[in-house]
């Protein structure tokens, strides 16, 4: 079976690379897409322990089409049997791009119909009344390339079941992640997040460095699916169990307001996780710890603060940071003229797209002394 890890543009590498580090092979890298072939098992155990990837799917069929009348008859054509019963709720999701079909509600009904036609066909019947567990297909057109696909997740991956309460610039843990893994931090690595919000940074790097299965605490939709052989989750469950950690880390998060570090503190218990949390401002950052990674999500000027103070706001940043070149120092922004702003270029630097927003992680390595 084809399988699809999609995940936001810029990600693709961690994707494939954890991929690899679970055993599984990536057969196709593309623009925010990574496909691997393989079985249930390997399914429950990708949407386990994914850190960046936003949705798994399993692809049904792919096919070119230009008009309504293709994409029903290309649907109807492709071997729904197998996984969907005359019993089956049906749920089509959809998205067009840069393609003749860009009505995405048209195609989303087309493709149900199609569906409906092909399983009255295969099971014999006249009646496919939906009443049972629901299975949620996705209809993905991109140039005039039609994908069909099941969503293995139900809710993105993104949502670990941790976050329950929300500050007003959350990065999403995805992306908590990714920052994570772009940097070089191993688990024996101190990690400080000076402007850390609700706590995503640090509990992603906790979850990462005591190997956490980020997704251990929640569901997801394949697991009501009735085509799967029984076990498949729970076999997948008990082995993210018996590969977790739970060591003490060298890992703190810090803010400036009193309400994100509670927030914190409950986010981290609810992870499963040990972080050191302290209110404080960045221009009062210290710490003993010789070496490590400073990760920060500072505020853009989007939604926290006007554009005057986040330049001062930066300011401090290097004033600060400058403190300590034996650390590397990772920064996510939105703001173009960073690199100005902060008054040094980076080392590296890799665009992301963030929610619509193209955001840039810059990497400023540490110095070797
Ligand atoms: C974009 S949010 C970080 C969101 C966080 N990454 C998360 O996932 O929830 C920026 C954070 O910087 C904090 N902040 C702003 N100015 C600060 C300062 N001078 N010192 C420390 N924290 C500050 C804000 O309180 C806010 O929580």
């Amino acid at each position: 079976m084809r399988f699809v890890a999609t995940c936001k543009l810029g990600l693709e590498s961690t994707v494939a690379i954890q991929l690899k580090k679970l055993g599984i092979e990536p057969v196709e890298t593309l623009d925010a897409r990574v496909a691997f072939d393989d079985d249930f098992d390997t399914m429950a155990k990708a949407l386990l322990w994914l850190r960046t990837a936003e949705r798994l799917l399993l692809t049904v069929g792919t096919f070119a089409a230009r008009s309504f009348d293709e994409l029903f008859e290309q649907t109807k054509a492709l071997d729904w049997k197998p996984f969907l019963k005359p019993t089956t709720r049906i749920h089509v999701n959809g998205k067009s791009a840069k393609s003749t079909l860009f009505s995405v509600s048209d195609c989303q009904s087309i493709v149900k119909k199609a569906i409906v036609e092909n399983l009255k066909a295969a099971y014999h019947t006249d009646r496919i009344p939906e009443t049972g567990e629901e299975v949620i297909v996705e209809v993905g057109i991109l140039k005039d390339d039609v994908t069909l696909a099941l969503d293995c997740c139900g809710a993105g991956l993104s949502r670990r079941g941790y976050r329950t309460y929300n500050v007003p610039a959350p990065l999403s843990e995805t992306l908590g992640a990714g920052m994570v893994m772009l940097s070089r931090f191993f688990p024996d690595t101190p990690l400080i997040d000076p402007m850390c919000g609700s706590g995503t940074i640090p509990i992603e790097a906790a979850m990462i460095a005591n190997n956490i299965a980020p997704s251990r605490g929640r569901t997801f939709a394949s697991e009501q699916w009735t085509f799967i052989p029984d076990g498949t989750f729970s076999r997948a469950r008990e082995e993210a169990r018996d590969a977790e950690r739970h060591e003490k880390l060298c890992i703190l998060g810090s803010d400036i307001d009193p309400h994100c570090i509670d927030l914190c503190k409950k986010h981290a218990k609810k992870a499963g996780v040990m972080v050191d949390w302290k209110v404080r401002p960045l221009k009062e950052f210290e710490t003993s710890w010789e070496k490590g990674v400073i990760l920060c999500n500072p505020p853009y000027g989007e939604r926290l603060l006007d554009a005057h103070e986040v330049k001062r706001l930066y300011h401090e940043m290097r004033n600060v940071f400058d403190r300590y070149p034996a650390w590397e120092k990772c920064i996510i922004t939105a703001m173009r003229e960073f690199e100005q702003v902060y008054g040094i270029r980076a080392d590296k630097r890799r665009k992301l797209s963030n929610g619509g927003m193209v955001c840039t992680v810059y990497r400023y390595y540490a110095k070797r002394f």
